[in-house]
Formats: C-alpha cells, sequence, structure tokens
C-alpha cells in the first residue's frame, strides 16, 4: 500500500526520490508525487497513474533542491485524483508532508482547522496533517516541537514525513502503527516506510517505534517520544544485498523469486538455536494456542495448525486475522499466538496481536521484515531469512515459513531432523524443472473460467495456496478446497474439460484421494495430478521428488506458483503488479 521515501542529499534530490518511488512500486499504489525545497520555496509535482508515466508527463525528477519527500498512494479516504494524491500542502505552502495510515479523528480537526480559516484542497483524511502542522509551527516555531505536537493530536494510524518552508536542512516525521524507519549513508540521509526505498544507498537503519518523532539533519537525527524526551535508538546493519533486490536478468520478480527458493530455503534453516528453543518452550508451556495470518501467510498457519495437531498432539486453532477478535474470550496468560507474516505489517495482524496482549497472551511471530511492527509487538521471532519479496505474490515467503514451521516441528517433537538445508536446496532445485510442464498447462487452460484445486489434510492449504496464486496473478476463477468437499456441492459445477489440480502425493491420503480424481474424471474433468506417484488415471501429471511427507507441501506448491506465473503471462497480466492488489495491507 502507500509508500514514502524522503531525503536530504548532497546533491539534487529528486532523482533520488524517484528511484525510490520505483522501489516500493511494488506496494500498490494509483498516485504518486514529490516535493522538495527549492530557491523560491516548496515545490510539488504528482498525479495519478503509474510512476512512469506521471514521470513523463509531469518531470518529477527535475524539481529542484537537494531535500524532499515522496509518495505513492493507495487510495482510501478520497477517490484516485491528483488533488488526492500526496505530497499535500498547508494553505500557504509552509508545511508539505506524505502520510500513510488513516486518521481517524480528521473530521474532527478539519473542522477546527477551518474555523482558523484554513482552506482544503483535498478529499483526504492527510491533508489535516499538513495544516495542524502549519498551526503548531507557527505557533511554536520549531519543527520538532510542532510535529511533536501535531502528532500528540492525531488519533489512527500514522506515519509521516513533514517539509518545512524556510527550513532547507531538516525533514521530521513521527509514527503509530505504521513503519516508519531512518536510513543512514555517508553523504545521504532517509527516511522511509520500507528498507527497499533506500537499499541502493545504505543497508544502515534506525527503526522507528511507535509514538515517536524523528528530525534528521545532515549532522544529526534525534528521536524523541511525543514530550519530547529523547530516546536512544540503535543503528541496525541489514542483512540484504543489492541483487536480493533487483530483477537480475529475470523477466519478472514473481519467476526470480519463485526461482530462488533452492536457496532462500536454505537461508530459512539457519536459525540461532537458542531463539528457536525459546520460540518452541513458550509453545511448549502454553495451555491453549492460537495461529494467524492473512493470505498466503494464514495458509502457512494452517500447516502449521494441522502439524501441531497432528504431529506434536498440541491443539492449536488457527484464525485469519481479520476474524480474531472472535477468540479473545478464550485467551489468557497462558495462552499462546503465533502470528505468521511476510511483511509485519499487515494491519489485520497487528490488530490480532494486540487483542492478544490484551488478554496477557504471549506472541511468536514468523516474519520475514527484520524490524517490522509485527517484530516489535512480539515476545520471540522467527526470520524467514528470505530477502525482499517484491513481487505482490507471496512465494519465496511462503515455502520460507513452512520450512521454519517444519524447524519448530522437529524441535517440539524431538525428532531426527527431516530438513537439511543442503538436500532440501537440492530437491527443490530439482522440482523447478517442473516450469516446462506448468507453462504448457498455463497455455492450454489460459482460456478456461474456473479453476479448482484439492488436497487431504496437510496438503488442503497447499490446494487453498494454489488456488489464491491463480486467482491473483491470472484473474481466473479458482477455489481451493478439502478434497473430501467435493461431493458436497462443487462436484456440480463439474463440467467437460474443467481443470482440477489434485495434490496427491503417495502418503496415506493418496488412495482418498485418488478416488476423488476418479470421480472427477467421471464428471468430464481433466485431472492434474502433482504427485510423486503417477497414476494413469491423471489427463496430466506434474512429477515432484519423493520426499518425507513433511517436507513435501514445499515442494508441491512450486508447480502450483509456476502454473500462476505462466497463465498471467499467456492472458498479458503483469504477475509482479496484479490488478486490485497490495503488497501490504497496512489497513483494515
Ligand atoms: C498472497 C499474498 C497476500 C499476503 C497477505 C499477507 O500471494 O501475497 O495474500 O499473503 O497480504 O501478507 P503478509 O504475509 O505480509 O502479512
Amino acid at each position: 500500500m502507500c509508500g514514502i521515501i524522503a531525503c536530504i542529499a548532497d546533491d539534487r534530490a529528486a532523482p533520488i526520490l524517484l528511484e525510490g518511488l520505483k522501489r516500493v512500486e511494488y506496494r500498490g499504489y494509483d498516485s504518486a508525487g514529490v516535493a522538495t525545497i527549492g530557491r523560491d520555496g516548496i515545490l510539488v509535482k504528482k498525479d495519478v497513474g503509474k510512476i512512469a508515466q506521471i514521470e513523463a508527463r509531469q518531470k518529477l525528477s527535475l524539481l529542484d533542491g537537494r531535500i524532499g519527500v515522496a509518495h505513492t498512494r493507495w487510495a482510501t479516504h478520497g477517490g484516485v485524483t491528483k488533488r488526492n494524491a500526496h505530497p499535500h500542502t498547508s494553505c500557504n505552502e509552509l508545511v508539505a508532508i506524505a502520510h500513510n495510515g488513516i486518521i481517524k479523528n480528521y473530521l474532527k480537526l478539519k473542522k477546527e482547522l477551518e474555523l482558523k480559516g484554513h482552506k482544503f484542497k483535498s478529499e483526504t483524511d492527510s491533508e489535516v496533517i499538513a495544516h495542524l502542522l502549519e498551526e503548531e509551527y507557527k505557533r511554536l516555531r520549531n519543527p520538532t516541537r510542532a510535529t511533536a505536537s501535531a502528532a500528540r493530536k492525531l488519533e489512527g494510524q500514522y506515519a509521516f514525513v513533514a517539509l518545512f518552508q524556510g527550513r532547507g536542512d531538516l525533514l521530521t516525521g513521527a509514527r503509530n502503527d505504521a513503519p516508519l524507519l531512518v536510513g543512514l549513508s555517508e553523504r545521504k540521509r532517509f527516511l522511509a516506510s520500507d528498507v527497499l526505498a533506500f537499499i541502493e544507498h545504505t543497508d544502515r537503519v534506525i527503526f522507528m517505534d511507535n509514538l515517536e518523532v524523528v528530525t534528521v539533519t545532515d549532522k544529526d537525527v534525534r528521536i524523541s517520544d511525543l514530550s519530547g524526551k529523547e530516546v536512544r535508538k540503535e543503528v541496525t546493519q541489514i542483512a540484504w544485498e543489492l541483487a536480493d533486490v533487483s530483477k537480475l536478468d529475470y523477466a519478472h520478480y514473481t519467476l526470480k523469486e519463485i526461482e530462488e527458493q533452492p536457496s532462500t530455503l536454505h537461508r530459512a534453516l539457519i536459525q540461532e538455536e537458542e531463539k528457536l528453543a525459546s520460540f518452541v518452550e513458550v509453545l511448549k508451556s502454553s495451555d491453549s494456542v492460537f495461529l494467524t495470518g492473512a493470505g498466503s501467510s494464514f495458509h502457512a498457519a494452517l500447516v502449521l495448525k494441522h502439524r501441531l495437531n497432528i504431529e506434536a498432539r498440541i491443539r492449536a486453532d488457527a484464525v485469519v486475522a481479520g476474524e480474531f477478535a472472535s477468540q479473545s474470550h478464550f485467551m489468557n496468560r497462558n495462552s499462546t499466538v503465533v502470528a505468521i507474516s511476510q511483511s509485519g505489517e499487515t494491519a489485520d495482524v497487528l490488530e490480532a496481536v494486540k487483542v492478544a496482549r490484551s488478554k496477557g497472551a504471549r506472541v511468536l511471530s514468523i516474519v520475514n521484515a527484520v524490524g517490522s511492527s509485527l517484530v516489535s509487538a512480539g515476545d520471540h521471532a522467527l526470520h524467514l531469512n528470505c530477502g525482499p519479496e517484491v513481487g505482490v505474490a507471496a512465494t519465496k515467503s511462503f515455502t520460507a515459513q513452512l520450512a521454519i514451521i517444519g524447524l519448530v516441528l522437529d524441535s517440539l517433537t524431538g525428532k531426527e531432523t527431516s530438513l537439511n538445508g543442503e538436500s532440501l536446496a537440492r530437491r527443490v532445485k530439482e522440482t523447478l524443472a517442473v516450469r516446462e510442464r506448468a507453462r504448457a498447462l498455463a497455455k492450454r487452460y489460459r482460456h478456461r473460467p474456473d479453476f479448482y484445486f484439492i488436497g487431504r489434510s496437510v496438503h488442503y492449504p497447499i490446494a487453498l495456496e494454489g488456488a489464491l496464486k491463480l486467482k491473483e496473478l491470472s484473474y481466473i476463477h479458482a477455489e481451493g478446497m478439502p478434497a473430501s468437499e467435493l461431493k458436497h456441492g462443487t462436484l456440480a459445477l463439474i463440467e467437460e474439460g474443467t481443470p482440477v489440480v489434485v495434490l496427491n502425493p503417495g502418503d496415506e491420503t493418496y488412495d482418498d484421494t485418488l478416488s476423488n480424481a476418479h470421480e472427477l474424471k467421471a464428471r468430464g474433468a481433466e485431472v492434474i495430478g502433482i504427485t510423486d506417484r503417477a497414476n494413469k488415471l491423471y489427463t496430466h501429471t506434474i512429477s515432484v521428488p519423493h520426499v518425507a511427507e513433511s517436507v513435501m507441501p514445499i515442494l508441491e506448491v512450486i508447480p502450483l506458483q509456476f502454473l500462476a506465473y505462466y497463465t498471467a503471462l499467456e492472458r498479458k497480466n503483469n504477475p509482479d503488479y496484479p490488478r486490485n492488489l497490495a503488497k501490504s495491507v497496512t489497513v483494515k
């Protein structure tokens, strides 16, 4: 969703900001803009559309000044219009701001500001921040104190960055429940919502916490709480290589991220023993365990639930993050919530964690983004270590989540580990050979209106994941379901030629799932078997290597990722930026 990048550069800021905007494009947006402080004051250019189109029309990169802020907007309050795009300025252009989040009390603040003579130009909630800052700045004559004072009046979720007319030497910002971080290079300073926005300039980062205010100058970074009390912060070195955020020679990030899974899985399995032990200890000592996540991360939670129930005999409930509040009555100090998230910033997941905290429950997280809000909100975090995931559809992060779940289970059950990094990487590499087969199927079925995915036990969440990937990238209607549920309605929808993906490895679910495949075939379906035990029944077979049952979900999702990717290409969709989707869903 929305992205912010601001910088103090040693030369013109606008080209750097434009590059930063391109780096956060993957989050999803519908308009963008840049504001700088030029010789004659604050300059703003913004518009609707893609960044390349806006640059072609408005020439954002030509703005003058060595300090500025840029934003990609995902519309929430107010339509997709140039006026509503950020940055927003106060009435006399004394202040320019870019904001992520939602200001809940904006109507009240707007009324108060209008009574003081402020004239609003947009329909957004964000614009109140610019006017409020102007009022506070006129009163306090100090940008830092003005920012803290304005932040104290805001209710809701925010990360914002501000520029002040006549103060071409500084940026201020504040956060509450939305990410904001400081990037430090030798000659430049950054404030951004996402490390990727400035990763080509520096890997040295300060993560801000909620209700903190930052002032950045050439020489100094000062962070304080909202009362003005200084807070000491650590500088963290992000372990991401620039290569991790570049497409290299791949046509799309999504393809690169699917193909790099041998190495990302290998890395996911490298966890500090102590951290893993503390994580597992909390699970062992809990009276009740709740699992949550959204989208693909929720599918990983379903895999964890299955494995905790069956292998570790720990009763766990998995509840999608947006519905998590319903569980609050069953939580207490002896409960544990495991929250799974790639970004660590999904609003529903953070809300679920708040609910858990309010009941005194402990919170464990499995998360990719180091320094994300979820990491700070929890007691113990295990990191996916899979590097930045730029493609909107989760691919390598999902398999990394499954790998970490495997480590947790091995440690809980005390079994000899089924997850050796090198052998897993080898198996995954072998599985990548299904690429051409998946591409051929994508071509064959590209015009079909519906697709079904079925599987039993731990393969059922993978069926859900396959359907989600296909919907997201190809825009074809797809449903994932337990194989057993077919008879309870869905068979009525099967017609001559309907493609059904059947996840059917040779484990104890094999025979039952094969019977379901027979039923489908008898009704005209074209059955695509994903399996390590071939059968003549399948119209098409995608063979995956034979591995332990617990590892199979990691392998069998790979053909489904390729199928979604190539179907998107066949249908002329951009798989990296599917329509209407945001990488990180930071509003409820
Ligand atoms: C699916 C996808 C989304 C995310 C969901 C959760 O391909 O990308 O459905 O899985 O938005 O995001 P995180 O894991 O960042 O909490």
